[in-house]
């Protein structure tokens, strides 16, 4: 498949939009994701916190899991936003989830404050597990 461009500062903003939506009442913090598919379509996420904390769901796994049920397969990056003024770089979990899907992805990380670091999945986590 012929990878679509994406566009840093739509990925940023969607990801501002998707962090708006956020069900955050116990930590207060809220995070957005926005996920670039190789199609050219952008997916959503926001963490969605549960009154049985342990079951909360961070923003990248729920923009994963929106695009997957979405019929997509092939990602080239999502942009990252959280309401803090520091930068969140994804849990241990969530990068066991993003590398299944895109081993590769590029990572915009922003904070409410406006600073942005650029990484990707290779970077972050280099020793995925695998199955056979
Ligand atoms: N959280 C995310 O959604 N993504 C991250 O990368 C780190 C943490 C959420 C989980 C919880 O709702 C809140 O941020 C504070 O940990």
């Amino acid at each position: 498949m012929t990878l679509k461009n994406y566009n840093e500062n739509e990925l940023i903003e969607s990801a501002r939009n998707a962090m708006s939506k956020a069900h955050a009442p116990y930590s207060g913090i809220r995070v957005g994701a926005s996920l670039a598919s190789a199609t050219g379509r952008i997916f959503q996420g926001c963490n969605i916190e549960n009154s049985s904390y342990g079951l909360t769901i961070c923003a990248e796994r729920v923009a994963i899991g929106c695009a997957i049920a979405s019929g997509e397969r092939e990602f080239i990056a999502m942009a990252i936003m959280n309401s803090t003024d520091g930068i969140f770089t994804p849990c241990g979990a969530c990068r066991q989830v993003m590398s299944e899907f895109a081993p590769d992805l590029k990572l915009i990380l922003v904070s409410s404050d406006g600073k942005i670091e650029r990484t990707d999945m290779a970077k972050i986590f280099p020793h995925p597990f695998r199955l056979g």
